[in-house]
């Protein structure tokens, strides 16, 4: 199959697109805008190999560069979008453009060429929940405009496959970890903190609790869902572990070596969604299985940060600085 992936220069689709180029045989072409969190390094070991076909620099809002991507490809694989819930809160205009405009594009494209239509999204389209996990059958009720503009995208997804039987299906992650990930993030802003001695900022109570799934599981499930989905269905990708938000960064100063000291408990994020927790029993169904415990995982991706200060590096030292004086009202080292 020819997969045409969008978004494959971020966290999340950039592990995909080397996981799936391992195991499968498919071929796979890039369309990315490269916005801050897309970047060519996140790519650059898969130069060379004969199936990973390059990546066109591209919005998936712009129709002309979506038909030139999509020449000649079997499927669209979305991951392309806005993920950062407190620049969305800053800044959200981005989000309705990008989740949603950008969406919708690919659709039309995918119901022009007849393509299988995959769409990358997100537990929080279901909101908080106190005790329990959400089904996919639970009511969407996004708290902030990142959830809300995902949800939004995948309802038109849905609104294509009932009107037009456009073949398409929905993998929903919970939260993501692992390498590549972009410092604004809980997980990797944290052990690049640490290992600076930068203090760590944890808003509100830091009690939220996160269902944490290692990005190659997600890869695999969103891969599963491709090959085995039905179309027209959701499958929720959830991982196998929950943990409270201080006990992320207590383990990650253990794991870097450094001091609770650092510790900042800041101003909570507003609107701030309490648990995520998702049941993945339809998707376990066909077959999928996280295959990582949170503590193995979170190990393993201190390791990559520690090794690779290069890949860091030019983020910490680049606009990255900026967003976090704006954001947490302080400098870092
Ligand atoms: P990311 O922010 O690391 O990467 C997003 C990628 O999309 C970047 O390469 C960026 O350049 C690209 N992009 C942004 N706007 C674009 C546009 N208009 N046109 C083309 N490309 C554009 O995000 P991620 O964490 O890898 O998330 C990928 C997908 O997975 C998203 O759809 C997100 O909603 C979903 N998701 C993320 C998580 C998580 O924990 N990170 C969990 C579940 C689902
Ligand atoms: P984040 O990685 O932004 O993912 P999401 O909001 O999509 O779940 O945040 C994960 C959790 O960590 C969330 O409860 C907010 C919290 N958090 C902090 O306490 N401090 C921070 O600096 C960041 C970025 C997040």
């Amino acid at each position: 199959m020819k997969l045409l992936v969008c978004g494959g220069a971020g966290f999340i689709g950039s592990n995909f697109v080397r996981l799936r180029l391992e195991e499968s045989d498919d071929e796979i072409i890039v369309l990315d805008k490269l916005t801050y969190a897309g970047r060519r390094e996140n790519l650059a070991d898969l130069e060379g190999n004969s199936r990973y076909l390059g990546l066109v620099h591209g919005a998936i809002e712009d129709p002309a560069a979506v038909a030139e991507a999509a020449k000649g490809v079997d499927a669209i694989v979305n991951f392309a979008a806005e993920t950062h819930v407190d620049r969305s809160i800053a800044e959200p205009d981005a989000f309705v453009v990008t989740n949603g405009q950008g969406t919708y594009t690919l659709l039309e494209r995918a119901r022009e060429d007849g393509l299988r239509y995959v769409q990358v999204s997100t537990d929080e389209v279901y909101g908080s929940i106190e005790e329990g996990s959400f089904t996919e059958e639970s009511p969407l009720q996004p708290s902030s405009p990142y959830s809300a503009t995902k949800t939004g995208a995948d309802l038109l997804v849905e609104s294509y496959f009932h009107t037009f039987d456009l073949p398409t299906s929905i993998a929903r992650g919970s939260n993501n970890y692992g390498p590549f990930q972009y410092p604004e993030k809980l997980i990797p802003l944290m052990i690049l903190n640490a290992m600076h001695g930068d203090s760590l900022p944890i808003y509100g109570d830091g009690m939220q609790v996160r269902n944490w799934l290692f990005v190659e599981d997600f890869g695999r499930g969103i891969g599963h869902v491709l090959d085995h989905g039905k179309y027209g269905e959701v499958y929720n990708c959830g991982g196998p572990d929950e943990c409270p938000n201080i006990d992320v960064v207590k383990r990650i100063i253990e794991l870097t070596g450094t001091s609770e000291d650092l510790i900042d408990y800041v101003t909570d994020r507003p609107g701030h969604d309490r648990r995520y927790s998702l049941a993945s029993t339809k998707l376990e169904g066909l077959g999928w299985k996280a295959r990582t415990h949170f503590a193995e995982g979170l190990e393993q991706t201190v390791a990559w940060y520690r090794d690779n200060a290069a890949w860091w590096e030019s983020i910490r030292s680049g606009d990255y600085r900026e967003y976090y004086a704006k954001q947490y009202g302080r400098e870092l080292t």
